[in-house]
């Protein structure tokens, strides 16, 4: 990274929200991602630096995690700062206190908020009235920071994201919504194929295409698993039913049950494909056991990237 780019970039993205991709270039992307390669070859070295040095993050959890938790939090411990976790069953917005007032109040005491929740109205009113840097850690439409480390993944097992063909196969959710943002922005191919009544949004697609379309990818949503997967060099799923659906469970499988990803739809795919999923996984469901454990699977990489990717990230938004 040139020294005039990075001074001006930081100056671009400090103090900024993170609330869904489509609200960053692709120069602001791939900055982050060459932070995250860099903080990670740092770690690895054991030379790790502490640029968020008595900065605090308040994480706060509607809905359970393993990995946006742990991530976060030992990923400002490694940055030279704090991670608090706020449980909404422990604070009060748990027992109705406005979002508007707990924005402004968590202004005071804190450098950062990162919020995992279901509506991304609340992410955006928290934004709206927080004077610090909020950030999306999963809502119901979508999942910026998990794409932002699959993006790194990608780019470590493809070389790059350009002309990537990316196939998600499964519930048009959360994740299929950042996918097709993320490859729209970055110019990755992006194929969704999900049954007539689980696919994306209909405003988010457009969205996608219209992006897609100075990028030069092609962002597309078919119910056909075959053709979504024919030349894909990432093959991509999540479970089919989210957090907050589990009623529809067995509805879902159902209406799922050929959206698998196996041996038979991998086959299909470029001989060099790698499988990714954002996991939680449920094997025997979304995919069989087989390729999520096989030679293909690139998940823990993916994984451990949001370690890296959100380091990255929390470095720009709320370092100096
Ligand atoms: N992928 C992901 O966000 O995992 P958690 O739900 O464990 O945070
Ligand atoms: N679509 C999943 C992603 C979990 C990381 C969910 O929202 O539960």
């Amino acid at each position: 990274m040139g020294l005039t780019k990075e001074i001006s970039m930081q100056q671009r993205l400090a103090g900024r929200d993170f609330l869904t991709l489509a609200d960053y270039s692709k120069p602001e992307i791939n900055y982050l991602l060459e932070l995250a390669a860099y903080l990670k070859k740092q770690r690895q070295q054991g030379k790790e630096e502490k640029p968020l040095q008595g900065k605090t993050l308040g994480m706060i959890f509607e809905k359970s995690s393993t990995r946006t938790r742990v991530s976060f939090e030992v990923g400002m411990y490694q940055l030279g700062g704090m991670g608090l976790f706020l449980s909404s069953d422990d604070i009060q917005i748990g027992r109705g206190e406005p979002i508007s007032d707990t924005a402004k109040i968590l202004s005071g005491y804190l450098d950062g908020i990162m919020i995992r929740t279901f509506s991304q109205q609340v992410v955006e009113e928290l934004a709206e009235n927080a004077s610090i840097p909020v950030i999306n850690g999963l809502t119901d439409s979508y999942h910026p920071c998990q794409v932002l480390a699959d993006m790194q993944t990608i780019e470590e097992v493809k070389g790059g994201l350009d002309g990537v063909k990316l196939a998600y196969i499964g519930d048009g959710n959360n994740m299929a919504h950042s996918l097709m943002l993320g490859g729209a922005i970055m110019g990755m191919n992006v194929s969704v194929a999900a049954p007539d009544k689980y696919q994306p949004e209909t405003p988010v697609i457009q969205n996608a295409q219209s992006i897609a379309k100075h990028s030069g990818s092609k962002i597309e949503v078919t119910s056909d698993v075959q053709a979504a997967v024919d030349q894909a060099d990432v093959v991509y799923t999540d479970v089919w039913a989210s957090m907050g659906q589990e009623s529809e469970q067995s509805v879902r499988e159902l209406a799922f049950a050929d959206y698998q990803v196996n041996k038979d739809l991998l086959d299909l795919a470029h001989p060099d494909a790698v499988f990714m999923h954002c996991l939680p996984a449920h094997r025997g469901e979304e995919v069989t056991a087989e390729i999520i454990d096989g030679k293909q699977s690139v998940v823990f990489q993916q994984a451990e990237n949001r370690l890296h990717a959100q380091k990255a990230l929390l470095t720009a938004l709320m370092g100096k």
